[in-house]
């Protein structure tokens, strides 16, 4: 049987592995300093700047009047409705618990199926849970086409 010899086995592995492992930390530690230092330098848009852009709901043609529809809107949604009065848009998400609301054409009130909250087409609240109205949302037509934020 041979005898192993402790003393003559090679080392270099463990101490290369080690030297790779604390170089890798500090190469790490680097460049989470250097992104750091770089995003303090060119810092993301500010919030707020989203508000400002137009959003294109689609053709004021497809909305006949007493018609409302449900669009995407920044991170939410909204809430388009042609009225006899004009167009309207509302956050279409309920100041309740955050639900999406609907149009309901045939009664020409907002709905909300969660808690059964009604909002009128200004978005005031007319009955149910909700503790305030549904914020208004700039709207207009410009080209025959409706935007949201205009
Ligand atoms: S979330 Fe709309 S009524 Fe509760």
């Amino acid at each position: 049987m041979d005898k192993l010899d402790w003393e003559e086995t090679p080392n270099l592995p463990r101490r290369r592995f080690l030297d790779y492992l604390i170089g890798g930390t500090l190469a790490l530690t680097g460049l989470t300093f250097l992104g750091g230092v770089l995003s303090y330098l060119w810092p993301a848009k500010k919030a707020g700047t989203k508000a400002k852009k137009l959003v294109e709901v689609g053709p004021e043609t497809d909305l006949a009047v007493g018609q409302g529809k449900v669009v995407q809107y920044q991170d939410s949604s909204a809430l388009v409705i042609h009225t006899k009065e004009g167009l309207v848009a509302l956050s279409a998400r309920c100041t309740h618990l955050g639900c999406i609301v609907k149009w309901n054409a045939d009664k020409q009130e907002i709905e909300c199926p969660c808690h059964g909250a009604v909002f009128d087409t200004k978005g005031n609240v007319v009955s149910g849970p909700p503790p305030k109205p549904l914020p208004p949302i700039r709207v207009g037509v410009r080209n025959g086409k409706i935007y949201l934020g205009a």
